[in-house]
């Protein structure tokens, strides 16, 4: 492979960049977007979903594949109504929520009130930033909402639309979407869209381990959609109401979580790591007030363009679910362990990422501008340096020119390469047209069919970072596509 020349990046994508560039460019698009779209749904394009798939998998394949200790289950989005009674999720999964009377504007006012918090931090006020963040939790604890609204007008928190402080009461706000099953009205219950995928693992535990004869510790791995409510939805597809989540629930024997807690946070970090996420845009946010339920929580940050933000999840969970499954179920949730002779509800850790924000910050760190060229040619080269086993399209394929038997020549190597990867043809435009939309796409090889192809049965292959071109045999073609966009390249880092 050719040597990779240093890459100037001038700017870095602001999310503002990266939103237009996503629609743009088929990665992402408002929801129902000829009706002006809806908020905090999105819908992933052509390349988009691709992207995300790629991303999906490798997790999939991360947990599944290379720990024989963890399987996958797929389980429905609907669940018996009592699931989240058992989670706390009926009485406790709820954000405080606040209208401004002029503005007619719904807030969620513990976010308000930290945000007044960050600017007293920002101005360098840090003693008066964390005072006003350990008031607000204390009254959050003792769910005193009178007093969280006393709060906001004692700090002169404002309407950001009318600039007025004529709130209504802070109300308590359930974030589950609930609807009815059954046909008949006088038949059907309420029932919810599950607000995070761990809880049909935790009703699935007995059902793995017995049918699959596993053994403390294993872990059981999800992919699927969550559903929230969300008050306040901004900052793209960080916060929605449709998402999707990647969860492993790992059950420990009593007394090892800690372990596997640290081993958990660990081997998660150096993932992100590994696919590509730069080590300083990442960091671990300890949570010092833990939920009830839990021993240790960590989340994992990374830098998006409005900060350091939580992208995934780490909790040591205690056997809080499982206790409550059985409780209200009356079905016991323990296990035997032959090695200690002892039946336990075991204990768990999990690891909970959001497969779009994990997209949102691969998205942005992929996007890249370069300055090119030199005075009246100078220009900016926008191009998406994601890692070629994420990237939607592994190579496009050109012939030089419509002519002289190259086309043809070009399509024989699609249609091979085509049974194994990702790759597209394109022969409209000039050479250096078809190079940007690929760059635009971060597709990470370009292969042109040029006259000396069919002499010497080689292609050209430009490389989309540095821009550097190789001749490359075309019998070589698939493993040298094949070695640069094989999830190896991602498990050797782990
Ligand atoms: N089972 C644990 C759980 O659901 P969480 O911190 O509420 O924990 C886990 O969510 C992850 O799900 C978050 O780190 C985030 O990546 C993603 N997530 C949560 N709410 C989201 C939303 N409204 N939009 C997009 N992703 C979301």
């Amino acid at each position: 492979m050719a040597e990779k020349k240093e890459t100037t990046t001038t700017t870095e994508g602001s999310l503002k960049k990266v939103i237009a560039h996503a629609k743009e460019y088929g990665f992402v698009f408002p929801s129902s977007d000829i009706y002006d779209g809806l908020q905090a749904v999105y819908d992933y394009g052509q390349y988009g979903v691709e992207l995300k798939n790629n991303l999906k998998n490798l997790w999939w394949k991360s947990m599944t594949q290379l720990n024989s200790n963890v399987m996958g289950i797929d389980a429905g989005i609907f669940m018996h109504p009592t699931v989240w009674k058992a989670s706390g999720h009926v009485d406790s999964f709820n954000d405080p929520m606040i209208d401004n009377k002029d503005s007619k504007k719904r807030y969620r006012a513990d976010v308000l009130i930290e945000d007044k918090a960050a600017k007293y931090e920002e101005a360098g006020d840090e003693n008066r930033g964390q005072n006003l963040r350990n008031r607000l939790g204390k009254l959050m604890e003792a769910n005193d909402l009178e007093g969280v609204r006393a709060l906001m007008i004692e700090e002169e928190i404002k309407c950001p639309v009318s600039g007025t402080l004529n709130w209504t009461e802070v109300r308590q706000f359930n974030l589950m979407f609930s609807t009815q099953v059954g046909s008949v009205a006088e038949d059907s219950s309420t029932i919810y869209l599950r607000p995070e995928t761990a809880q049909g693992i935790f009703v699935n535990f007995l059902n793995v381990q017995k049918s699959g004869r596993a053994k403390i510790p294993f872990g059981i791995a999800q992919i699927g959609k969550a559903f929230r409510n969300e008050i306040v939805a901004r900052q793209f597809i960080f916060r929605m109401r449709e998402f999707e989540q990647m969860e492993m629930q790992f059950f420990v024997r009593p007394g090892e979580e800690m372990k596997w807690y640290e081993h958990w946070r660990d081997t998660r970090m150096k993932w992100h790591q590994a696919i590509g996420l730069p080590a300083e845009k990442l960091k671990f946010h300890k949570h010092e007030k833990l939920a009830h339920y839990a021993n240790a929580a960590v989340d994992i940050e990374y830098q998006f363009p409005f900060g350091f933000k939580e992208m995934e999840g780490i909790h040591s969970r205690t056997d809080f679910d499982l206790k409550s499954h059985q409780e209200y179920s009356k079905k016991k949730q323990q296990y035997f362990d032959p090695e200690i002779n002892q039946n336990y509800i075991p204990y768990v850790v999990e690891t909970s990422v959001g497969a779009d924000r994990l997209f949102l910050a691969v998205l942005c760190n992929a996007y890249n501008e370069q300055e090119v060229g030199e005075g009246e040619d100078k220009k900016v080269r926008v191009f998406l340096s994601l890692h070629p086993a994420l990237a939607p399209i592994k190579a496009a394929i050109f012939p030089l020119v419509k002519k002289d038997g190259l086309p043809e020549k070009a399509q024989e190597i699609f249609k091979t390469l085509q049974q194994d990867f990702n790759v597209i043809y394109e022969e409209r435009d000039t050479i250096g047209k078809r190079y940007t939309r690929q760059d635009l796409i971060g597709t990470p090889f370009c292969i042109v069919v040029d006259q000396e192809s069919l002499a010497t049965e080689t292609v050209t292959v430009r490389h989309r970072d540095c821009t550097e071109q190789e001749r490359v045999a075309i019998a070589d073609l698939p493993n040298f596509i094949g070695n640069a966009v094989s999830f190896k390249r991602i498990f050797e880092k782990l």
